[in-house]
């Protein structure tokens, strides 16, 4: 299938590329021209130098995939609702606020543009082994785009989860897991490091946990590498960011009367990361950045 993709970053580039490697057309346009240059030369995309290009080299009924932060996505629609016709299909394949996908699928329905929310995961390791999506929106508009999506994901790696905002619900969800799971495991990786067995080798560790323990998982082979990328932690500052989802799903929680103190204190304390930084905080910082290529922050 032909389909428009807004956005090259960590994620974008990547998904583009699968999409290609499986024989789709790919219209593509980015902020900065550098990555629109390098995937049309090395991997066939077909270039455009604005959204009205991109737009111009798509046949109606389009589709167009925006990969942009949240922040990002309103003004973008501001100018591709000018441009797009009833019909065509806009999907945010970034991660935005589900609340922020209702209304901007409702605002659209005013001009007939169809909406898709997919909420992605995988990482950058998925460049090469396939994501996972989870989507929201119209079921008959996720059929228009699902040959792409099953392309782009793992088998058995993608689903349709509900109306306009189930996707980056679930997403939303998964990521507040996500900060739950990494900070529960490097709390344990501190209380190794300042317990009575501080010698312990944590690379050794993390590894032999790989292999056949219940806490096997790609969160400890992120950890794993993140050690051996950075022996003891010893250049890591400690600092964590948030992107928003944890935020998000506490203040859920909070509304829907749902008691979630894992999730809830492991967002805080990437909260308060800027001011109280632990051996647990450094290793989540790795985490992030060897899953998400998020950068770490040196001591
Ligand atoms: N990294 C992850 O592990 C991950 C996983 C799942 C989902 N996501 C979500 O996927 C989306 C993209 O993430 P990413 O990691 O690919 O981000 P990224 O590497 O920072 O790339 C962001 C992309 O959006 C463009 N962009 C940024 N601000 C923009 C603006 N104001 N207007 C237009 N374009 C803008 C950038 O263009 P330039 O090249 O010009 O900067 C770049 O192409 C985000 O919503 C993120 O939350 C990320």
């Amino acid at each position: 299938m032909k389909i428009g993709f807004i956005g090259l970053g960590k994620m974008g580039y990547y998904m583009v590329r699968q999409l290609l490697a499986k024989g789709h057309e790919v219209v593509v346009f980015n902020r900065s021209p550098e990555p629109v240059r390098k995937i049309s030369r090395e991997h066939g995309a077909i270039p455009a130098a604005s959204f009205e290009d991109l737009v111009k080299q798509l046949e109606t009924p389009r589709i167009v995939w925006m990969m942009i932060p949240h922040p990002a996505v309103d003004a973008t629609i501001g100018t591709l609702v000018r441009l797009l016709d009833a019909g065509d299909l806009l999907i945010d394949g970034g991660n935005s606020n589900y609340r922020e996908t209702i209304r901007r699928a409702k605002e659209l329905q005013a001009s007939g543009i169809h909406y898709l929310d997919v909420g992605v995961s995988g990482g950058l390791a998925a460049a090469e082994t396939g994501y996972c999506m989870m989507a929201g929106g119209p079921e008959e508009q996720f059929r228009r785009i699902e040959p792409a999506i099953r392309d782009m994901c793992v088998p058995g790696g993608y689903g349709h989860f509900g109306p306009y905002g189930a996707g980056h619900y679930v997403k939303m969800v998964h990521n507040a897991i996500e900060y739950g799971m990494m900070q529960a495991i490097g709390e344990g990786l501190d209380l190794i490091q300042n317990g009575p067995f501080p010698e312990t080798d944590q690379i050794r560790l993390t590894d032999v946990w790989n292999h056949g323990s219940i806490i096997r998982s790609f969160l400890m082979e992120m950890t794993h590498l993140g050690l051996r990328h950075h022996p003891g932690l010893a250049d890591v500052d400690g600092y964590v960011p948030n992107s928003g989802e944890g935020k998000w799903a506490v203040e859920d929680a909070k509304a829907y009367g749902v008691s979630m103190p894992v999730i809830e204190q492991s967002f805080r304390v990437r909260l308060d990361s800027d001011k109280i930084k632990t051996y647990a905080t450094k290793a989540v910082a790795v985490m992030r950045d060897e899953f998400g290529g998020h950068g770490v922050e040196r001591s």
